[in-house]
């Protein structure tokens, strides 16, 4: 077929919109459009594309895993080294950095420096020609690396060419490769239920990654590329300073880090420094520490370099995130849902800025596959808000006496049959109710913050309440007096006062939150809504069959069987109606859906809300039938912006939807009977 001028066109304005998507997406976090419309126009692109293949160029959003390319790993020669930095280990030794820029630069005031992130992954060159992406390198030992075009080419952070115009002609912009820890906990189940090697932490995933022969195979590892300089081969001008170059590189298409920021002397760059170092644990990538580089170009230059480090750039380390330990001993904990779950305790050690003394092992298997004893050598890695890990072993180190971990046979709790259905890698206690620690588990989960919420109920008067036996189920709670409470030590009369009230005014939760209190297994926040808002009751769920649960959205087979056989244990419904006997009455989703006010639109929450969290404010949205959803679009109904409301309040006024101000949705609400306190 001829090449017509419209196919051309289109396949031209085709690559520009998904560029420009995923620009929004991978570098400014700021999807535009939902997944399901850019794969239309992805697939349209594919489609068009494969019908006319002499219009297929490289820099096609369609090319990123090339056909039947390999990587070459040849070698590539450095224009400009890649240099390394030097580290500062304490306050002192970065105070020592600034003192000896300002001597050597025989400066007074202080200095401007740029503050970023270290990202722990592995450096990258990037050459653009014309804008298009033609090399990629590693550092290698800094003068030569591999090449590594064809892998680099399938991570979706890097621009394929480079946006905009007035780019130069020859550049070369260098960032750092890593793997978020999301996408790197996902890569370890998956590599770990296929029973493969598992990598130790996000670095070596990432390394291990770029190292692939194979295209195909790195394009299905989570990488993302964040872009930390830039250099120009050719006779272009670039900005004069670091911070404006970055920015400038942003344009282009990369992704910078969004914790960058600039400080003005010492003092500002040891602020920067405990301000990262507390945020640190919250980020979705590992950092090993916080980069400061004079900000001035010129000044730069002035410093120049000693062996292969800048004068003018110095990294300051945070504390490490894995560490070797011994492991002492291992105690399995039961859960909720009688999950017995080995647990390692370790000769205490400091990492990721804790002392840790415990380490999950999840379960027998992943015992096995590590093949860890106790008295062995271990690496523990703590890092984000996850628990700490026990990720390799040193067999190596083992001593003589290492003692093999035994699978338990009976619960360690309350002496029943430990359990483990074929296929599953848990083994779990049969006890049921019987077992203490399984009715421990589900009072605190009956009691958590985002189940009842019964303020002043922790987790350790749980346990003694139970060690007692004054509370075996959750019902019993309600008949807990003042005096009961007074009897236990450490529990005042004001506590116990407070607490009586704090149990007491848990009588009258919302369906949903009742539903997810009673801890049926894999019936999460979402699911228990979804389950209140299709059945309307209680009664309508327990009876209903394992078919008509899977009618509610996001319900399969698994969850179904869960719910039908918890209301199908005769213990449970006793524990329910023991509940309603003692006054607990949960209030049933009397809005049907045919009478939900917003049904069928879509609402968009940015900023922050004073008087309720975004939390709140979406299960009062949802409860009165609208979709909430995280970016604005022309469908958007209604964007709700509170205080600092950023780009989807920008976007909102160019799209003309609707927008309205915090103290106008609280009288929305409460218009609509969802005011404070009626949705908890
Ligand atoms: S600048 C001359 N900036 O740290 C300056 N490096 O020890 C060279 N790294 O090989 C690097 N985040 O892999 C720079 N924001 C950042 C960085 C960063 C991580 C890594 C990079 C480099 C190593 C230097």
């Amino acid at each position: 077929m001829a090449n017509t001028a419209s196919v051309v066109q289109r396949i031209e304005t085709l690559r520009e919109q998904i560029n420009d998507h995923n620009y929004h997406y991978y570098v400014l976090d700021d999807p535009r459009i939902p997944d399901a419309e850019y794969d239309r126009l992805f697939r349209e692109l594919q489609a068009l594309e494969a019908e006319h293949p002499d219009l297929v160029a490289p820099d096609s959003p369609t090319q990123r895993v090339g056909a039947n390319v390999e990587t070459t790993f040849d070698e590539v020669v450095h224009r400009l080294p890649m240099l390394s930095l030097d580290n500062a280990f304490s306050e002192d030794e970065l105070r020592d950095f600034d003192r000896r820029v300002k001597d050597r630069l025989k400066k007074d005031g202080p200095i401007e420096y740029v503050c970023e992130p270290k990202l722990d992954g592995l450096a990258v060159s990037l050459h653009y020609e014309k804008g298009v992406l033609t090399r990629a390198a590693t550092r290698g030992d800094g003068y030569a690396g591999e090449d590594i075009t064809a892998n680099i080419r399938t991570i979706p952070s890097v621009p394929l060419g480079l946006r905009g115009e007035g780019f130069p002609e020859l550049v070369e912009v260098r960032g750092e490769v890593y793997m978020p820890l999301a996408g790197f906990a996902a890569l370890n189940s998956r590599l770990s239920d296929r029973g493969e090697k598992t990598f130790v932490n996000p670095r070596n995933a990432a390394a291990g990654s770029l190292r692939q022969k194979n295209p195909k195979v790195t394009a299905r590892r989570p990488l993302e590329l964040c872009a930390y300089s830039v250099a120009v081969l050719d006779e272009q001008d670039l900005p004069d300073n670091h911070w404006d170059c970055l920015k400038l590189v942003q344009q282009w298409g990369f992704r910078i880090n969004s914790e960058m920021r600039k400080a003005l002397g010492a003092d500002e760059c040891l602020e920067a420094y405990r301000a990262l170092m507390e945020k640190r644990q919250q980020l979705p990538y590992d950092i090993d520490g916080i980069v400061f580089k004079v900000n001035d170009f010129a000044l730069q230059r002035a410093l120049g370099f000693v062996s292969r480090a800048p004068r003018w750039a110095i990294a300051q380390k945070f504390p490490a995130q894995e560490e070797l330990t011994v492991i002492e001993g291992v105690e399995f904990q039961v859960g909720r849902t009688g999950a017995v779950t080995p647990v390692a305790r370790l000769h205490p050690v400091f990492v990721g800025g804790v002392t840790v003394s415990n380490a999950t092992l999840h379960n027998m298997d992943e015992i096995e596959r590590l093949d860890v004893r106790i008295g062995d050598t271990v690496f523990v890695r703590r890092a984000g808000d996850v628990i700490p890990q026990v990720v390799k072993v040193l067999t190596e180190r083992r001593p003589e006496n290492a003692q093999i971990i035994q699978r338990p046979t009976h619960c360690p709790v309350c002496g029943s049959d430990v359990v483990q259905i074929e296929g599953e890698a848990v083994a779990r206690c049969s006890g049921g109710l019987y077992c203490a620690a399984q009715r421990k588990e589900a009072i605190k989960h009956y009691a958590s913050r985002k189940a009842l919420d019964i303020e002043g109920l922790g987790d350790k008067w749980i346990d003694i309440l139970v060690e007692k036996g004054m509370v075996n189920t959750v019902a019993d709670l309600y008949h807990l007096t003042r005096d009961d409470l007074k009897s236990l030590d450490r529990m005042g009369n004001k506590s116990a006062d407070n607490l009586v009230s704090a149990i007491a005014s848990s009588r009258h939760p919302v369906l949903w939150r009742f539903i997810y209190a009673l801890g049926i297994r894999e019936v999460g926040e979402a699911t228990a809504k979804a389950l209140a808002s299709h059945f309307g009751s209680l009664e309508a769920i327990s009876e209903a069959s394992e078919e008509a649960l899977q009618a509610v959205p996001d319900v399969g087979p698994i969850v179904a069987g869960h719910v039908r056989s918890f209301f199908d244990q005769a213990h449970n419904q006793e524990i329910i109606d023991a509940l309603k006997s003692a006054g607990v009455e949960w209030q049933s989703e009397v809005i049907t859906a045919s009478e939900r006010p917003l049904n069928g639109e879509t609402w968009v929450l940015t900023g922050s809300l004073s008087e309720m969290t975004r939390d709140e404010a979406k299960v009062r949205l949802e409860a009165l039938g609208a979709k909430v959803a995280s970016s604005v679009s022309k469908k958007t109904t209604c964007v709700v912006a509170g205080e600092a409301a950023g780009s989807k309040l920008t976007k909102a006024e160019s799209l003309g939807v609707k927008i309205m101000e915090e103290a106008d949705f609280v009288k929305f609400l409460a218009s609509h009977g969802v005011a404070e306190g009626a949705s908890e």
